[in-house]
């Protein structure tokens, strides 16, 4: 975990802007005129640029044309507008890649890309390190003293993996150095079994099917290559620009991805974060999903503000079916990452390219080129919106009661396991993070979710979903916490593993801790689809829909009490949820997938008996709450598609969509979004932000 100071391309002011394209438009220079006018317009501060510009900027190994560059700089500057300037590493240039074909990435079955695409190149190439340093070096010198620098934005979503031999070799190196010898390697990933024993070094592939302990080692390694990637490119930019901050734009809870590891070399979290609406989505838990992504980037920032890098104003154009926002969504959206520590809104993109992969992609501008759209039109509110949130800038996020341990490792280590359900196809340990997120969140319980490497030792209660892969030291860490007076509760799928993806001996839960929990986890059964199994218990009296589907795991109590049992099959009488008293804490295990409702249920009563507040507000609607200069800061979102009563007392609240005041008993709109606390401004929100050129139709200009 990081031990870098966060800092934030602006220290206590919100930034709103978007990624922004000009190098697209270099033949319609007019049109930057234009784009700076606007994004003033609609308020907003700050623009990423140079993502994708390394062609357009150096055209010939070594030949720059940075003109274009410095005048987008010093405009930019004029108008007041900040640069989050991009190293330009996620496009490699065609001469590159053409000259140096080791640059290219490898797929899993042995085929180098061609030249072009994006976010494909090779992390342990040396020509491409190499290439990278000088163009980065040479961004540096030129623009690091510039004004309008505000942010190193280092490539662009790094994310994958390459198969090459030079990446081959790189694991086959890394491999040495963690383990010393082969046969400390062999006895670590079990290769005696199928006969899968290294007599070399030189032999070890970058992927097994059989050898489940690899694909984790794989990724661990993939992963100090992205960081050292990221250490390499931003070598020259601290060296010469020591002031700037550098981040990279992450991509939420990504499979492969371990940016606990990566907050290390961070200076501010950055997050790109694109839920597809879903108007079928009856019960808000989409925007849920997103609150656990969100939460999550909380927690690798430990509480300071972070950067929503990228989101859309509208819909995207990737996903299977693409549906537009509905009114209030986009608003709520903006304001649900604010509400969640995010003092950076971004959009991608400003202006809709012509052509190319993403001219359908939502964007501010739309190719129709006036100010008239509803999407423009929804940016110029939010703009006026952050301004006014501007007092909740550079404010923590309050430490919520509960936190969620999140674990890429356990996720890696499942999904190589044959045997837990499907484990290979589905992501089971990321989908229990965000099911008991969602249970806990409509508990009315406040959580955070930190990496399972970070401090959660000051928290009330701590639950780790499925932590599949349990290492004694986590294990250790856990236990003090309980001892010392904390609850944890884990759930089935709970220590089955080492590091090396070997499950442990005498018994799950793994290592040692039944005494802990109090309790023997004999088998797991992996169920149909379409079974469930009942549940008993005080705690699911008159639930009919409290039953357990998925994964059932053949418990028996070692000295913790049973709070629920299984109600049919073989092990109905056996338990399903047991509470163990240890130190001066307590341990809870839940012994199988609960359905949303018993999940719940189990929820509502242990917040009640660890007397944890909890929210009472109605169904779908919750509350998040920043500080501000005069105290808590308290936003409030309906996530439900329809309208839902709700009696605030004498509270007020302002409707940020219209600028109203509410109090009492009103309705939420659908998708409302309300803040209280800040109730400075309301009426310059019902303000029209183009006031001159209201509904403004432009040229036509390229
Ligand atoms: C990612 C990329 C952007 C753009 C968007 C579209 O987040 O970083 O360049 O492609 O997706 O949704
Ligand atoms: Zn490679």
């Amino acid at each position: 975990m990081s031990t870098r100071p966060t800092r934030l391309p602006s220290a206590n002011r919100i930034l709103y802007g978007a990624d922004y394209n000009p190098d697209q438009w270099l033949n319609a220079e007019a049109i930057l005129d234009e784009d700076l006018r606007l994004m003033q317009d609609i308020g907003m501060t700050s623009v990423s640029i140079g993502i994708f510009s390394w062609t357009a900027l150096e055209p010939r190994p070594g030949v720059y044309t940075f003109e274009w560059m410095d005048a987008l700089m010093d405009r930019l500057h004029e108008n007041g507008l900040k640069a989050f300037l991009a190293t330009p590493s996620g496009a490699k240039p065609m001469w590159l890649s053409e000259t140096y074909p080791e640059i290219r990435r490898v797929k899993p079955d042995g085929r180098r890309d061609p030249s072009g695409g994006r976010h494909n190149h090779c992390p342990t190439s040396p020509v491409y390190r190499t290439a990278v340093q000088r163009i980065n070096r040479e961004l540096a010198l030129r623009y690091g003293k510039h004004p309008a620098l505000a942010l190193w934005h280092i490539g662009n979503e790094l994310n994958g993996e390459c198969h090459c031999d030079l990446c081959r070799r790189a694991f086959q190196d890394w491999l040495r150095e963690r383990y010393g010898s082969l046969e400390a390697l062999n006895l670590a990933w079990w290769t005696s079994f199928w006969n899968q024993t290294f007599t070399d070094w030189s032999q070890i592939p970058t992927q097994s099917r059989c050898i489940d302990a690899l694909p984790v080692d794989w990724l661990r390694f993939v992963n100090d290559q992205h960081v050292s990637f990221l250490e390499n490119e931003m070598a020259p930019l601290r060296e010469l620009t020591p002031e700037i901050p550098c981040t990279t734009n992450m991509m939420g809870a990504h499979p492969t991805s371990n940016y606990a590891q990566w907050a290390g070399v961070l200076d501010c979290i950055s997050n790109d974060c694109y839920p597809l609406y879903d108007d079928r989505d009856t019960n808000g838990n989409k925007f849920l999903s997103t609150d656990f992504t969100h939460s999550l980037m909380r927690g690798l920032a430990k509480g300071d503000p972070w950067i929503l890098m990228e989101c859309s104003p509208s819909s995207v154009n990737w996903g299977k079916i693409n549906k537009l926002k509905r009114p209030g969504v986009h608003e709520l959206e903006v304001l649900q990452a604010v509400a969640n520590g995010a003092d950076v809104i971004h959009y991608f993109q400003w202006r809709k390219g012509r052509g190319g992969y993403e001219k359908y992609h939502g964007a501010v501008m739309d190719h129709e080129g006036s100010t008239r759209s509803r999407v423009y039109q929804d940016c110029a509110r939010v703009g006026k919106i952050l301004q006014s949130l501007q007092p909740v800038a550079g404010s923590k996020t309050k430490r919520a009661p509960a936190a969620i341990l999140y674990d890429w490792e356990s996720r890696w280590a499942l999904k190589a396991s044959a045997g837990p359900k499907q484990s290979r196809e589905t992501d089971l340990q990321m989908r229990a993070c965000s099911e008991q997120f969602r249970a806990l969140r409509q508990a009315g319980a406040d959580v955070d979710v930190l990496p399972v490497g970070g401090d959660f030792s000051r928290y009330r209660m701590v639950i780790t979903p499925a932590l599949y892969l349990l290492t004694p030291e986590t294990a250790g860490r856990l236990t003090a916490f309980v001892r010392a007076g904390g609850v944890w509760v884990a759930s089935c799928l709970t220590g089955y593993v080492d590091a090396n993806n070997r499950c442990w001996r005498g018994g799950f839960p793994g290592p040692e801790l039944r005494k802990v929990f109090g309790l023997w986890n004999e088998e797991t059964d992996y169920l149909h689809d379409d079974e469930r199994i009942l549940l008993n218990g005080e705690l699911f009296n008159g639930l009919e829909s409290a039953v357990a589907s998925d994964i059932v795991e053949h418990l028996h109590a070692e000295g913790a009490e049973v709070l629920a049992e299984y109600a049919s099959d073989f092990y109905a009488g056996s338990p399903a949820i047991l509470r163990h008293a240890l130190g001066e804490g307590w341990t809870y295990y839940v012994g199988a997938r609960l359905s949303e409702d018993a999940q719940r249920a189990f929820y509502t009563s242990l917040l009640e008996d660890l007397k944890i507040k909890r929210d009472t507000l109605p169904e779908g609607v919750f509350r998040k709450t920043r500080t501000g200069p005069d105290g808590p800061v308290e936003f409030l979102f309906n996530y439900n598609r329809t309208p839902v009563t709700l009696d605030t007392g004498t509270e007020t609240y302002l409707r940020t969509a219209t600028g109203e005041t509410l109090s009492g008993r009103f309705q939420l709109k659908p998708y409302d979004s309300l803040v209280k606390g800040l109730i400075s401004t309301p009426s310059s929100l019902t303000r029209q932000p183009t006031e001159s050129h209201e509904h403004e139709v432009l040229p036509v200009l390229c």
